[in-house]
């Protein structure tokens, strides 16, 4: 584990340009995009260290493919986060759990205009005509999809005053918009729900007052709805406001509440339902589609909000740690007779899920489900393995090499798949034998290894990434 540590969550030495990487095994001709990883890119600033997985500076990847052959970059977002923490050798800006200003001083300036970061490190998307690199504050960062440089900041709208996002915004291609959801917070707080138009224009959808905005990392949709899964980690708002602790440690677990999931109709933006269930916490929801007079929602689910203490570094260091596990659920949601019904469909732990959402996104016949996990029978430590869920069979097929540590998973669908896991599953694998870092191509349907790329430097664990056909 303190390989991994020390590797994994450290600092990346070198910004890198490689043409041609060494490729074992082979990468399919038809790979010709690029798959574009965000991530932290150092945990060290000068003699200061961040405190939690989810802090750090981001740092973009880029794996390009042209006929077998691998390209590699990586590079920093030149952020005001990024250049303040070079020029001053000090961590400058709040960051999800780091709080570098938390003097009597600082706090009487902190309310709302807090030096919160702009360091953009946990997504990437391309919408609004943009490639983004995508973070849960409210401004989001252009960057160069060809050189990795950073362009500027674009924000969903400059007149809805806005504070926190998510990362997971979802795309209608049939109607070439993207949905999102934001949170603006006050004595009243609103959860806001947007659709954002490929010009750029963005709309509200519609909006929801609430007294103790939860955290909320991701959302649902299906044809007809918007569904907002309101976790009882809360806030009480004015804590942000006089920023009494770190962004995070603010939220509370609230069992008592229970979880409630908001329905919104799309077109009209008023709220249909709002369903009450056993409280439960996710970062991540996979995939939604209506059935049946039913909604149903697929979400990576825990029972409680641990999962977030579990990431703090000092946490990670220590090797006997067992990490909470999520699991894939599945919600059913009745409009009718506003009840919620939910059953597990794996016990494999998982995280960072992902499925063929260019083909079966709101789709009921979708079946498969990628994502991290930790093996069974090496439970204590890090996410050390990768899981791919049969939702119908209820079968599993893992990949798992000792000391080499996936991240998210990510699948692409071959150009004439003739089935649902036709195609490959693109992640970025730490190996800390070697102290170096691969690109790993599995066959979507046997889940094992096509090719591999080695870059000669460790990449950090880092967050979400996406393949981008036309790169
Ligand atoms: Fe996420």
């Amino acid at each position: 584990m303190s390989d991994l540590y020390n590797l994994g969550f450290g600092k990346t030495e070198n910004e890198l340009y490689l043409q041609d990487i060494a490729v074992e095994g082979k990468i399919p001709d038809w790979l010709t995009g690029s798959f574009i990883r965000n991530g932290p890119g150092t945990f060290f600033i000068g003699q200061q260290q961040y405190r939690h997985w989810f802090d750090g500076l981001a740092m973009l990847h880029k794996f390009a493919f042209s006929e077998g052959s691998v390209s590699y970059a990586n590079k920093f977002l030149r952020t005001k986060a990024y250049n303040e923490a070079m020029d001053t050798g000090k961590i400058s800006y709040s960051e999800f759990a780091t709080d570098p200003c938390r003097s009597m001083f600082g706090k009487v300036t902190a309310a709302f205009n807090q030096k919160i970061t702009d360091s953009a490190k946990v997504n990437v998307g391309q919408f609004a005509q943009k490639y983004l690199a995508l973070g849960e504050t409210a401004m989001q960062v252009e960057f160069d999809p060809h050189t990795l440089d950073t362009l500027g900041y674009y924000q969903y709208e400059t007149k809805y005053k806005q504070h926190v996002t998510t990362v997971h915004p979802i795309l209608d291609s049939r109607h070439d918009e993207v949905y999102q959801h934001v949170i603006r917070f006050g004595r009243i707080s609103h959860y806001c729900l947007k659709r954002i138009k490929s010009n750029g224009k963005s709309e509200v959808v519609g909006e929801i007052p609430v007294t103790y905005p939860a955290y909320l990392h991701s959302f649902g949709m299906t044809p007809r709805y918007l569904i907002i899964a309101e976790f009882p980690f809360k806030v009480y708002p004015l804590k942000l406001l006089f920023q009494v602790k770190p962004f995070i440690e603010n939220y509370k677990w609230k069992p008592k509440d229970g979880t409630r999931f908001y329905v919104m109709d799309r077109q009209t933006g008023n709220v249909v339902g709002r369903l009450e269930t056993d409280p439960f916490f996710a970062f991540h929801h996979i995939n939604a589609f209506e059935k049946n007079n039913e909604i149903i929602m697929d979400i990576d689910a825990y029972d409680n909000a641990d999962i977030i203490s579990s990431f703090y570094l000092n946490r990670l260091k220590d090797s006997d740690l067992e990490l909470p596990f999520g699991t894939l659920r599945r919600y059913r949601l009745n409009l009718r007779n506003q009840s919620v019904k939910w059953e597990q469909l794996s016990d494999e732990c998982l995280e960072m899920p992902r499925y063929d959402n260019r083909h079966y996104h709101m789709d009921s016949s979708y079946n498969f489900v990628y994502g991290l996990s930790v093996n069974k029978s090496h439970i204590r430590g890090f996410y050390n393995q990768l899981v791919k869920i049969d939702i119908t069979r209820q079968h599993t097929k893992t990949w798992y090499t000792a000391n080499h540590y996936p991240s998210e998973p990510v699948f692409v669908p071959a150009p004439d798949a003739k089935s649902e896991d036709d195609g490959v599953v693109l992640t970025i694998v730490l190996d800390t034998e070697n102290e170096s870092s691969y690109l790993l191509v599995l066959d979507g349907q046997t889940f094992t290894e096509m090719g591999r790329a080695v870059v000669k430097q460790p990449i950090l664990i880092g967050y979400h990434g996406q393949y981008f056909p036309e790169l």
